[in-house]
């Protein structure tokens, strides 16, 4: 039996009148638990240093790097991502697997200080070798261009892998986009006794003109060239797929999609295709930066603005985000409940 409507309207309205009401049929919510906050740590720092293009981030030395953390944690941020910034560069990266590295450093003291603290550390040359690239570069070819070598670079990042496993680090981070690389590391800790220590694969990282602030953050920057020979085509979204796949099969314990705002179709396609692993959006540093900078003239709410995005984000499909606002929100929200 079909009532008549006419006289008997439909009205989603009803469930929008008061704040109890629409916080009953609220279907996505946003809690600290989601948020993974990045942190940057420069070995040759005593004190800190705020990253301009950034505002709010801070380089720090390992000592304030550990108690900024530590607050992070007694905030309600469960875990951290690691990025370092050593105090010595050169072609092959030595800093990124020092059993003394910088990352390595901060993992221990951050684990000693605060043991509950999820840390995650990031697998990738870029910040430790003198041309900025992700990967060992070869001599340059007939067409005078270098190129970065896959497999002889997978080796770099197992051995990093399992310097920081040993370090204590929760789980591992390759963000290289270096063919073959979560299968390589998942062998290498496995084979050193770190079966127990997970791996957050960037199974598919666009080749995005977002990150720039971030190589400031991180000083990683590409001496030469760009990143597009192995960062993905933001025109593709098929090939996502086909990257969370690869993925998952060689053993990733979480999947990643980044940058999120201009990829949010991707993360509820990869959400839908490849639904048994949490995923991951990266909220990346020039999303950050363009809320900083409209936020600081005014021209936006900043808080309304990010929790739209984050929550955006979510109802996309991402369990948990990475994002340089983790601090911020969880100020919000403690301000909310007091
Ligand atoms: C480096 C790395 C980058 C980011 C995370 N890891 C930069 C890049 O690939 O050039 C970007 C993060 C951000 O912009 O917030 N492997």
């Amino acid at each position: 039996m079909n009532p008549d409507t006419s006289d008997m309207p439909v009205r989603p309205r009803r469930l929008r009148r008061t704040e109890g009401l629409r916080a009953l049929v609220r279907e996505t919510r946003l809690t600290c638990d989601d948020l993974i906050c990045p942190l940057f740590v420069s070995e040759a720092l005593d004190t800190p240093v705020p990253v301009e293009s950034m505002p709010g981030v801070r380089q720090w030395p390992v000592a304030g790097l550990v108690q900024h953390a530590g607050e992070l944690y007694e905030q309600g941020i469960r875990a951290v991502l690691l990025f370092g910034v050593p105090a010595s560069k050169d072609a092959r990266g030595s800093g990124a697997d020092a059993p003394d590295g910088v990352v390595q450093q901060a993992t221990r003291a951050i684990r000693q200080r605060s043991p509950d603290l999820v840390v995650i550390a990031d697998v990738c040359l870029c910040e430790y070798t003198d041309h900025g690239h992700c990967g060992l570069v070869g001599e340059p070819g007939a067409d005078g261009e270098r190129e970065i070598l896959n497999d002889q670079t997978l080796p770099r990042l197992v051995s990093t892998a399992v310097s920081q496993a040993e370090a204590g680090a929760h789980m591992v981070a390759p963000s290289g986009m270096i063919d073959g690389a979560v299968g390589a590391i998942r062998q290498g800790l496995d084979a050193a006794g770190h079966e127990a220590v997970g791996i957050l694969a960037y199974s598919t990282k666009y080749a995005s003109s977002f990150y720039g602030p971030f190589r400031d953050a991180a000083e990683g920057a590409p001496r030469f060239g760009d990143r597009r020979s192995h960062q993905m085509d933001p025109a593709n979204a098929r090939e996502a797929l086909r990257e969370s796949e690869l993925d998952a099969l060689e053993g990733a314990d979480m999947l990643m999609v980044k940058p999120a705002l201009a990829y949010l179709d991707v993360l509820r396609q990869t959400r839908e295709q490849v639904p048994e692993l949490p995923l991951v959006a990266y909220n990346v540093s020039g999303e950050y930066a363009m809320v900083k900078a409209a936020a600081d003239r005014g021209w936006i709410d900043e808080r309304k603005i990010v929790e739209e995005i984050l929550v955006g984000m979510k109802r996309a499909g991402a369990d948990l985000i990475i994002t340089y606002h983790a601090p911020d929100v969880a100020r919000w929200l403690a301000e909310t409940r007091e």
